[in-house]
């Protein structure tokens, strides 16, 4: 059994090592991110583990079929990077990790929005410079406000209960609403008009792409503060930028953007970024960005690697695994 680990960073390798050599497994490490280009790095390869931003698309899948590759492990819960149909229809098995710790990405949403509801960004900056202002650093209560949550699977009802011990009144949005949470379901646009916080927490699939768009902008309550820690292609960006242009948006807190894949998880501070609505969106006082780093605690990245390695070991021994992607 050999794997060929695609987009990997340091600290992924620190923590796959130990438990491939306890499960006897061969593993290559790449940098690179798994495409039409590199996907010939998976040549002699059993399994392909791949990350958010590799493209696992239709040619890729067929060179992996060629090249014997039996199964494509995600290491992350999302994956509309994946073309699973093809897959199946090519007899290679999709798995990922469905849920490793939705409290590291709900926890990351609450930790932007106080930052951007505190000012926090702006204050560490200017106190490291000795200057103890507070002009310009008013925040507001989250105490009473209203947030609305758009999607309520593992990492919505975690951020639900995060916001409710904040004294938040909660409303809710999920096209299969969860019969056992205690939360007020509203239509989309209903949560879109009452909302002064807005949190995304549902895949993205042909339904949510751009569920957040300039239509959007005329329901939407002035002043809102937009967070998405979920896929950055819910929200169409030249729209949320056209909403704090005008100001109809009050703050937006990003830790996914929908044209990510080039820029997030490198260091590009000595590149000319040529996205312009991404430098725009930087650029703005109330935009904070985080490079898809909510995941990203010591317990998710255990646990995507043991999940990840007993995926393997279940499909490969022919038994029975939970988390195949169909
Ligand atoms: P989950 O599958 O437990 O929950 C997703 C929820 O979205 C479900 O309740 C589902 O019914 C709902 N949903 C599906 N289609 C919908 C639609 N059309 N409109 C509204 N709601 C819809 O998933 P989980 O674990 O809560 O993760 C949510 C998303 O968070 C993932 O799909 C992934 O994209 C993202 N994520 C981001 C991470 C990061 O580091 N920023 C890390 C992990 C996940």
């Amino acid at each position: 059994m050999k794997i060929a680990f695609f987009d990997t960073k340091k600290y992924d390798q620190e923590v796959f090592e130990p438990k491939l050599k306890a499960a006897k497994i061969k593993a290559k490490f790449y940098d690179t991110r798994l495409d039409e280009d590199d996907v010939v790095l998976a040549k002699g390869c059993d399994v392909v583990c791949v990350f958010v931003n590799d493209t696992v698309n239709t040619t890729v899948i067929d060179k992996l079929k060629e090249y014997g590759v039996k199964m494509i492990a995600l290491r992350c819960a999302g994956f509309n990077n994946v073309d699973y149909k093809h897959a199946a229809e090519v007899g290679i098995t999709v798995v990922r990790v469905p849920a490793y710790s939705p409290y590291a990405v709900a926890e990351h949403a609450m930790a932007l929005l106080l930052t951007s509801t505190r000012k926090i960004h702006k204050a560490y900056i200017r106190t490291r410079d000795f200057n103890f202002s507070l002009q310009g650093l008013t925040g507001f209560d989250l105490y009473g406000k209203t947030v609305g949550v758009i999607g309520t699977g593992k990492i919505g009802k975690v951020f639900i209960n995060i916001c409710k011990g904040f004294g938040m009144k909660v409303i809710a949005y999920d096209k299969f609403p969860s019969k056992d949470l205690d939360v007020e379901y509203k239509p989309l646009d209903a949560v879109y008009r009452e909302a002064d916080i807005l949190s995304f927490h549902c895949p993205l699939t042909d339904d949510t792409l751009h569920m957040f768009n300039f239509g959007t902008l005329g329901k939407i309550k002035p002043g809102v503060v937009i967070i998405n820690t979920s896929r950055g292609a819910l929200i169409d960006a030249e729209a949320l930028l056209e909403g704090i242009k005008n100001q109809k948006i009050g703050a937006a807190c990003l830790d996914v953007y929908e044209e990510e894949s080039g820029y997030f998880y490198e260091d590009l501070s000595g590149s000319i970024i040529d996205d312009d609505t991404l430098s725009r969106l930087i650029s703005m006082p109330n935009v904070i960005v985080t490079s898809h780093q909510a995941f990203l605690t010591k317990e998710a990245l255990e646990n995507i690697a043991t999940t990840t390695i007993e995926n393997v070991k279940q499909i490969d021994a022919g038994k029975e695994c939970p988390n195949i992607v169909k």
